[in-house]
């Protein structure tokens, strides 16, 4: 080695020096972020519930056995049974997009093909997981408030049997729906029944379930097990807890290859207990319905508060845990900057408000006050003409 490589090539520093010359991390004596600022952006932008948060600390400790034959998630085998009926098996996974590709690649065959709403978020939002992770074809299919009906599941199932055509074999919907709303039981029910009549398996993505069973008053089972939904992806986490979702499978006869299909899918947690015992804190008593239901009676304040207001259009039913409106890009770019929250669509500029486990009803009131402030600002100033 020449002697200029030789200077330019420090001497390999020792771990102990570098320990030293490290500062005490800011997060040992405060948060990075201001605690009680809430916006309504996402339900995901929510922390996690103190009950929660509790069930993880007391799951802590000591060795259990690594993926998922710890007894959390033995437990929670049977809290799920108790919402989905005694042949419902779960599968904790750690995100939503796994939970679909997963549950969806456990139905379907190599050439076969998904139907779904062209909202859907397994189209539109998880970045084509499901086509390229998953090697899945999905039929997108334009709906009304992003919900299937039988009538379009029946078109979208045809070229059944012709070899150049993916074949249609599972149908996807979400409960309650990317855009807000929900199905009711018996319009589940009548998909169902259409779908299994045309030979099709029936996938609920339920990211928001818990917020249709309470804006439903129903049990969960009631819109899935009950009516003949084969597949869950059960959503945890933007109802309180910190990380977590779940395949639950509703009929085995409906997929294939589960066990193999979650390490494959690179979802199989390590450390499961601590995702499985936080479904055993929301589920086993009434957390899931407590919060799902705070959320959604937020919303409902929500679209009170603005519906109303000259120059907001409140575009959708409010019927879960989010509101969708239209108003003038100016006012939406001032409150953003107090409120986070997301622009849904570019070109209409409809935006979307979402509610939480832990929004209040002051969040909800100081944002309409904000919101009628600057519509009143919008009004007078000289471009609004
Ligand atoms: C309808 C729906 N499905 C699934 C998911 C899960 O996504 P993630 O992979 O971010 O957990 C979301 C999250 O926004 C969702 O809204």
């Amino acid at each position: 080695m020449d002697a200029s490589r030789r200077t330019l090539c420090p001497g390999r520093a020792s771990l102990t020096s570098h320990q030293a010359e490290r500062t005490t991390p800011v997060t040992q004596t405060s948060s990075l972020h201001d605690p009680d600022a809430r916006g309504f952006a996402s339900d995901n932008y929510a922390g996690i519930h103190p009950e929660i948060l509790d069930a993880i600390g007391r799951a802590n400790g000591g060795h259990q056995v690594a993926y998922g034959g710890d007894l959390y998630t033995g437990q929670v085998q049977g809290v799920f049974q108790q919402h989905f009926g005694a042949a419902a098996e779960a599968f904790p996974v750690f995100n939503g997009t796994g939970a679909n590709v997963i549950s969806l690649q456990a139905m379907t065959e190599r050439w076969d093909a998904v139907i779904c709403a062209e909202s859907a978020h397994i189209n539109v939002d998880e970045c084509g997981a499901p086509e390229r992770v998953g090697g899945l074809k999905l039929l997108a299919v334009p709906t009304a408030q992003g919900k299937l009906t039988p009538e379009l599941v029946e078109v979208a199932a045809g070229g059944r049997g012709d070899e150049h055509r993916a074949q249609p074999k599972v149908v996807s919907i979400t409960q309650s729906t990317e855009l807000g709303t929900l199905y009711t039981v018996d319009e589940i029910a009548a998909i169902v029944e259409r779908a299994h009549a045309r030979d099709l398996t029936v996938h609920l993505d339920g990211a928001r379930i818990a917020n249709a069973a309470a804006a439903l008053d129903v049990p969960m089972r009631a819109f899935t097990t009950d009516v003949g939904v084969d597949v869950v992806s059960f959503g945890g986490t933007k109802n309180g807890m910190m990380i977590g979702e779940c395949v639950v499978v509703l009929n085995p006869d409906a997929v294939r290859g589960m066990v193999f299909l979650r390490k494959l899918s690179m979802q199989l947690a390590s450390k499961m207990r601590f995702v499985s015992v936080q479904f055993d804190a929301l589920l086993s008593g009434d957390l899931w319905l407590r919060n799902a239901r705070h959320s959604n009676a937020m919303a409902t304040r929500l679209e009170a508060a603005v519906r109303d207001l000259a120059g907001v259009e409140v575009q959708r039913p409010v019927q879960a845990n989010s509101v969708f409106a239209t108003l003038p890009a100016a006012v939406t770019e001032r409150l953003q900057s107090r409120y986070p929250f997301y622009v849904w669509d570019e070109s209409s500029g409809e935006v979307r408000w979402m509610t939480a486990f832990d929004t209040t009803e002051a969040d909800v009131d100081g944002f309409a006050t904000a919101l009628r402030a600057e519509m009143a600002t919008e009004a007078g100033s000289p471009q609004s003409g």
